[in-house]
């Protein structure tokens, strides 16, 4: 008899779509671990940006990617404006995703977990069995990450976010290594006009579904 499947949640989508909500509660909701896997990204942004370094150099990003500690994913900067957009820029660099990759393989692959970020479903976990893609407009997208940047603090208007977040979306997605696109087999929710908990819900739903 064959194994059951490892209990993989792949959630990717652009940012702000509310795949972070989501993982977390579906995370809680399964009992399994999450792990936000931008995050990853940004702290090697931030690493590379504190050396002084341009996040587009392949040598700065791959070491900083290599060196990547526990501690990185503790800072308290990582979801600035800055250090998203340089999280975006070496995340293209295909030796950056190599260095990264085993981590999130094996943080899944014991007793299974949520991950969200870009490529879960189409590169990390390719037989993941529950795949959504999260997604929303542009324009509600902005706003939801201009309020929460304002609510904490960081003074930037609304048309920057939407510039800023415009150009982080054409990259994450034209890129040759792991771009930003939905699994053939992945569950498209549009997060648009949805609130949190329909969101919830409908996930649950082909969790549910998928896993059994
Ligand atoms: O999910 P986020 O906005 O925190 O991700 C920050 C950046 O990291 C995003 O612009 C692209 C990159 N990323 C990626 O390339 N692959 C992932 N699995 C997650 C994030």
């Amino acid at each position: 008899m064959d194994a059951a499947p490892v209990k993989i949640v792949a959630i990717d989508g652009p940012a702000a779509a509310g795949k972070g909500t989501l993982a977390r509660r579906l995370a809680a909701e399964l009992g399994l671990p999450y792990l936000d896997t931008g995050l990853l990204y940004r702290a090697v942004g931030r690493r590379v940006l504190d050396a002084g370094a341009d996040p587009a150099d392949p040598t700065a990003a791959t070491a900083a990617a290599q060196g990547l500690t526990a501690a990185d994913l503790d800072r308290p900067d990582l979801r600035t404006p800055e250090t998203a957009a340089a999280s975006s820029v070496v995340a293209a660099i295909p030796a950056v995703r190599a260095a990264l990759l085993d981590f999130q393989r094996r943080f899944g692959a014991a007793g299974g977990a949520v991950l969200d970020g870009r490529d879960i479903g189409s590169v990390i976990f390719p037989d993941a069995p529950v795949k959504l893609f999260v997604t929303a407009s542009p324009a509600a997208r902005a706003r939801r990450r201009w309020l929460e940047l304002t609510a904490g603090g960081t003074a930037v208007d609304l048309a920057t976010v939407e510039q800023d977040m415009a150009a982080r979306d054409a990259r994450d997605a034209s890129r040759d290594a792991a771009p930003m696109r939905p699994a053939a087999d992945a569950v498209v929710i549009d997060t648009t006009e949805l609130d949190a908990e329909s969101v919830f819900a409908l996930a649950l739903r082909t969790v549910r579904d998928r896993l059994g």
